[in-house]
């Protein structure tokens, strides 16, 4: 049986939760599930409460999607959208902070490029604050859509066998995957080129490969990150044809491997470097049902912060 509330006011991190809160969330997404499959999707749960999702970073899946569960939950939305050639760091903040006092909401769903940024706006405002991803630092309601995939596909995250391929230096995508999943039990392994896998990584406890076919034989589920080029401020492999044609998933290696392993991927997909299309549209990629998942999680996730409020 898990809690009954979230031990936390905000969902900054994933490192700041524990396990029983995962199973709440995994549990009440279970129950919205089957709210967004209905012919009548929208639940009174959140009405009167009022959410402005502030993004200072492109995104168009993480946005739909907690747009959608807000709205699925009767919530008052508003959307806040600031280009991210606009952000100066603390300045453009401490302005964010002014504007979500004046439009009076009670819940901040913030993306931003700087690490940390949800944690300074938790400091200054009352709202409770989700984080949507920020900077190269953690993307927590990702990393909980991901697990939640894997518990729906394999029955459970426990003991199983996970790994993160790809750009792990640049991503809050496999930060928040690796403490989730170790959270839950599972064993976790990152596998990418020497430059794109930081050095503290094995203090986390997670196993190194930087050959694709041996991390891919060694797993029941493989996730496959983008290369963060938009991160990158100098070259770390010489080209995108190079690293598709070392670190690339193609149907070839799929069939080739000794087991059938599950393919996941957070979007947005670049066709033909991470993944080739045939892998990406093939029976053992979950990818679609990874953004199914996404809104019933972020309807858990919102609606147990909201049972929060003081
Ligand atoms: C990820 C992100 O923005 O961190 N995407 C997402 O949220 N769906 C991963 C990425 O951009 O590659």
């Amino acid at each position: 049986m898990a809690a009954e509330k979230l031990s936390t006011r905000h969902l900054l991190g994933i490192k700041d939760i524990n396990r029983d809160d995962i199973e709440l969330i995994f549990e009440t997404a279970d129950n919205f599930k089957d709210v967004i499959n209905r012919p009548i999707k929208r639940v009174p749960s959140l009405r009167d409460i009022t959410i402005a999702n502030i993004f200072f970073e492109n995104s168009t899946r993480t946005k739909l999607s907690f747009e959608l569960a807000e709205k699925r939950l009767s919530a008052d939305v508003v959307n806040f959208a600031a280009s991210s050639s606009s952000v100066s760091k603390g300045e453009t903040l401490i302005d964010t902070v002014n504007n979500i006092l004046a439009m009076k909401v009670d819940m901040v769903v913030m993306r931003h490029p700087y690490a940390g940024a949800g944690q300074f706006l938790s400091r200054h405002i009352k709202a409770q604050i989700v984080n949507a991803g920020d900077g190269a630092h953690e993307h927590p309601t990702q990393a909980l859509l991901d697990a939640f995939s894997i518990r729906q596909k394999l029955g459970s995250v426990a003991g199983k066998k996970v790994v993160i391929v790809g750009d792990i230096l640049h991503s809050r995508v496999a930060i928040s995957n690796i403490l989730c999943l170790q959270k839950l039990g599972a064993e976790v392994m990152v596998c990418g080129p020497t430059t794109l896998i930081p050095k503290y990584i094995s203090s986390l406890g997670v196993k190194v490969e930087h050959d694709l076919i041996k991390a891919l034989n060694w797993c029941d589920v493989a996730n496959m990150l983008r290369i963060q080029l938009e991160r990158q401020d100098i070259k770390y492999f010489p080209s995108l044809r190079e690293y598709a044609m070392m670190y690339g998933l193609n149907k070839q290696i799929l069939n080739s491997l000794d087991k059938e392993i599950i393919v996941m991927h957070p979007g947005p997909i670049n066709r033909g470097v991470e993944i080739t299309s045939d892998v990406a549209d093939s029976k053992q990629s979950i990818i679609l049902e990874q953004v199914e998942n996404g809104v019933a999680i972020r309807m858990a996730v919102l609606y147990l912060l909201a049972s929060q409020r003081d």
